[in-house]
């Protein structure tokens, strides 16, 4: 096969990515795809970081970090000055890595943050509330939907909020909308463009704020959340996950939240509580929502997709009334997002005590997923620092500097999916990088589970 010349911009790529989750590790499963099936020709120049994350809607480390990987694989080369081509040799064998072996085309472990357990969904408690909603539902529940959410849902949500969470809200504070994604893209449409952002985050969640026009000013992270000390002095809004700091998994402290509230009454600033996972805390009480402490400066933000199923694509945001009209006003005439059928099963769920209970039996789940994690790693790779583990349904591994992309090399020629910590650092962070590998634990069965954590302990325990 002859290379074209395709000239300083490099090969123009037809790559396809799922629109969420984890994209660069699909970036760099497509890439491998796309050389060994032959579509990439050995010497193909690859077109810049900043081209491909543009046609990509990636960040540009996303895409620096997937080329470093197949770099570190063998399927590309690069040369300080001529970028990063693919490797001659390798295109159309199914030749293994240099440095890693054989890179299985589809990961056999699916250790990727961000999926509960699609095998706990509890069908027959939702079909049983949606039946029950069908039924009940009044006529007008059929034509088109207050954009601000069902009445029956809000008057839940409200209940649960405040006893689950220690939101202080009542149902005219609530607006529904179709998961997290679409509440932080309505904020940003509603909020100046200035705003302060975890240096650590999801890249999807930076990427919606930059297509919305915002300007992020990262704020530094650390074992105890964001470094409220270095908040800005005059940014209108802040992104936080103060229960359980995404990725890197610290709690903000008590001072950082008291802090974090000072600052928004001291300069009017709005912060928006990214509580993705608040329900499951294993170490300690639950961390109650930060909104409890502010109500007219926090905008609650909560979601299904955790706790339940992201295919409900169901969430809330629980918001002071002048921000309500706005969000409102955003939305328009009728909701054009959330479907109301499910507003309702979801409101007859949490009424009836499914939720509660749901929640009660993943956390047990969850919680006895971490250990095992805990445990397997302590015994065949002592070495290695385990943290954020107080919550949620991901773990880091911290690395030492120049360790992440090895491991992740070798992670994924040992059949893993999942992600390094410096895909979630935002580009401007100022500090220096942390390194890791984020360990989702929640989704794969049990009959895989304990293989997948050997195999992870043979990868970080070298
Ligand atoms: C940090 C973070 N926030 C929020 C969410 C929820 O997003 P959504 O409701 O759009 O699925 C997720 C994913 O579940 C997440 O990882």
């Amino acid at each position: 096969m002859t290379t074209p010349d395709l000239g300083p911009g490099g090969a123009d790529l037809h790559l396809e990515l799922p629109a969420e989750g984890a994209r660069r590790t699909a970036l760099a499963q497509a890439l491998r795809s796309a050389v060994r099936s032959g579509r990439l020709a050995g010497g193909t120049l690859l077109p810049p970081y900043r081209t491909l994350a543009a046609d990509l809607g990636l960040a540009r480390n996303a895409v620096a970090d997937a080329y470093a990987e197949l770099v570190a694989e063998g399927w590309f080369t690069a040369r300080q000055g001529s970028g990063t081509r693919v490797a001659e040799g390798v295109a159309t064998t199914d030749a293994p890595s240099a440095t890693a072996g054989p890179v299985p085309d589809r990961p056999r472990h699916d250790l990727l943050q961000g999926k509960p357990d699609p095998a706990s969904f509890p069908r027959d408690a939702w079909a049983a509330s949606a039946r029950r909603a069908l039924s009940e539902a009044p006529t007008e529940a059929f034509g088109p939907g207050d954009p601000q959410g069902r009445p029956e849902l809000r008057r839940a949500l409200a209940g649960y909020l405040s006893r689950a969470r220690g939101v202080r809200c009542g149902p005219e504070n609530i607006v529904i909308c179709s998961g997290f994604a679409n509440g932080l893209r309505l904020l940003a449409s509603v909020r100046p463009p200035d705003w302060a952002v975890e240096a650590y985050g999801l890249p999807f969640h930076h990427g919606i704020l930059e297509t919305a026009g915002v300007h992020p000013y990262p704020v530094p992270v650390d074992e105890d959340g964001a470094r409220t000390k270095e908040l800005p002095a005059r940014v209108p809004t802040l992104l936080l996950t103060p229960a359980h700091q995404f990725p890197t998994g610290g709690r903000l402290l008590p001072a950082r939240r008291a802090a974090a509230v000072e600052w928004a009454r001291g300069t009017g600033a709005v912060i928006v509580e990214d509580d993705y996972d608040g329900e499951f805390r294993y170490d300690r009480k639950p961390v109650g929502a930060l909104q409890g402490l502010a109500p007219e400066h926090v905008v609650y933000a909560g979601s299904l997709s955790k706790s339940l199923s992201p295919a409900l694509r169901l969430g809330w945001l629980v918001l002071p009334d002048r921000l309500r009209d706005q969000v409102l006003a955003a939305k328009g005439l009728r909701e054009s997002w959330a479907s109301t059928l499910d507003q309702l099963a979801l409101a007859d769920f949490i009424d009836c005590g499914a939720y509660d209970r749901h929640v009660r039996r993943m956390r047990l789940r969850y919680r006895n997923r971490r250990d095992q994690l805990v445990s397997v790693l302590a015994a065949h790779a002592p070495e290695v620092r385990v943290t954020g583990i107080s919550a949620g349904l991901h773990a880091v591994l911290a690395l030492a500097p120049g360790r992440e992309s090895p491991a992740l090399a070798a992670a994924h020629a040992a059949g893993l999916a999942l992600d390094g910590l410096s895909t979630y650092r935002h580009p401007a962070d100022p500090t220096p990088p942390r390194e890791g590998l984020v360990v989702g634990y929640a989704a794969p069965p049990d009959s895989a589970f304990t293989r997948a954590l050997e195999a992870l302990a043979g990868v970080v325990g070298r």
